[in-house]
């Protein structure tokens, strides 16, 4: 028996969308496919204005330029994440802050946000883990009170909302990832949002190299012209014709996982309720890109994930805080007493989830972890 942990999704659209891409012979950022995937974007999230990045990478690099981020200049960035959001600003000699996490949803944990601003402080970057943000009232006052920027590292949350409203359209701009590890994809690719329309010029402008080439390509001038610092932000064509073969299969995607991710929190109650493992149970319409459990500690979370491997089946842990890591250690971290990016990190068993899982694996997977108990 072999049960991976992720087999990327395909629609079965995707070959005859790229071979019209060959048709139409336009293979850059901006064609049709690409208009298609944001007026797609557009109406699932809500944003009217949408562009599609080559990764989310890119979109969170996109989105500190946009803001004139600077030396001298800090970011908040929560400890437990992917380098990316701590790169995007890195990259531009920032002075990271890191934050410590909220333990229930992993995300930045809202009321330790007033130690870490100070007045050098430009943005607080609020990374949504698996779609389980709450407070986000609370961060955006604080952005507002304080003057900040409020980047949303959507990377994981597309179909995921927090009181009806899209994750990603809270803050001024939301950067998601549809790289092939997502819920949809097209191999490596992404998308901004922007919220606030004061950055949507700076975007446009920044993403095509830092060129008004999107003003030259919309007929409103004869040539375009280095403007500002930029880079080659936008996702090929060929992506998007993928990508929106995909697009169109969302709610199908979402509505297979979400019942795969109830029927494990149902076989997986009584281990909860008898306290061996914890798993989240929230209100948020999310879209249940990530399952996981939590174990007691880290020496348990690694027995069990050899228990799995043995019987073929693959589950992971992550994310390993940045303020442990090599590159992090030199930047501040402001934590909570118990430091939780550390300690729920070691914790934490990502377990199988994507689209062509069967019910009957998932069964496997539960008994499995069943049988690691009861030994
Ligand atoms: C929170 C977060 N931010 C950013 C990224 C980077 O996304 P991409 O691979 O599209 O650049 C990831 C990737 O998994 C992520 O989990």
């Amino acid at each position: 028996m072999k049960i991976p942990f992720n087999i990327p999704f395909i629609s079965g659209n995707e070959v005859t969308y790229i071979n019209e891409v060959i048709e139409n012979k336009r293979f850059s950022y901006s064609g049709v496919f690409s208009k298609k995937c944001e007026l797609e974007l557009s109406k699932i999230t809500g944003c009217k204005t949408v562009r599609l990045t080559a990764s989310c990478t890119s979109a969170l690099e996109l989105a500190a330029l946009a803001i004139n981020i600077k030396e001298g200049d800090e970011v908040i960035v929560p400890s437990f994440t992917f380098v990316s959001t701590a790169n995007a600003f890195a990259l531009r000699g920032v002075k990271l802050v890191f934050v410590d996490i909220n333990p229930k949803t992993l995300c930045l944990d809202e009321n330790l946000l007033e130690k870490a601003i100070t007045p050098k402080t430009k943005a607080i970057v609020l990374v949504h883990y698996a779609g389980l943000t709450e407070n986000i009232e609370k961060i955006v006052e604080t952005c507002k009170k304080n003057n900040l920027f409020l980047i949303e590292d959507a990377a994981q949350s597309i179909d995921s909302y927090y009181q009806n409203q899209h994750l990603g359209t809270f803050g001024d701009v939301g950067c998601f990832s549809f790289h092939d590890t997502k819920n949809i994809h097209c191999g490596e690719g992404g998308a901004i949002l922007i919220n606030n329309k004061n950055l949507l010029e700076k975007v446009d402008i920044i993403l095509e190299k830092g060129t008004n080439r999107a003003a030259f390509l919309a007929g409103e001038i004869d040539n375009y012209t280095w403007q500002s610092l930029g880079s080659s932000y936008g996702l090929s064509e060929i992506n998007a014709a993928f990508l929106f073969a995909q697009l169109q299969e969302l709610k199908t995607v979402t509505k297979k996982r979400k019942a795969f991710y109830s029927l494990y929190q149902n076989l997986l109650k009584p281990l909860k309720e008898k306290g061996f493992i914890d798993f989240p149970e929230t209100d948020n319409n999310h879209n249940a890109h990530i399952f996981f459990i939590k174990l007691e500690n880290e020496s348990k979370r690694d027995a069990l994930i050899n228990h799995l491997k043995k019987q073929g089946i693959s589950a992971y842990f992550h994310y390993l805080p940045l303020h442990l890591s090599e590159m992090g250690k030199q930047y501040k971290y402001i934590k909570s007493e118990k430091d939780f990016s550390a300690s729920e990190s070691e914790k934490i068993v990502r377990l199988p989830l994507f689209y062509g899982l069967t019910k009957n694996e998932i069964e496997l997977v539960g008994k499995g972890i069943k049988q690691f108990f009861t030994v």
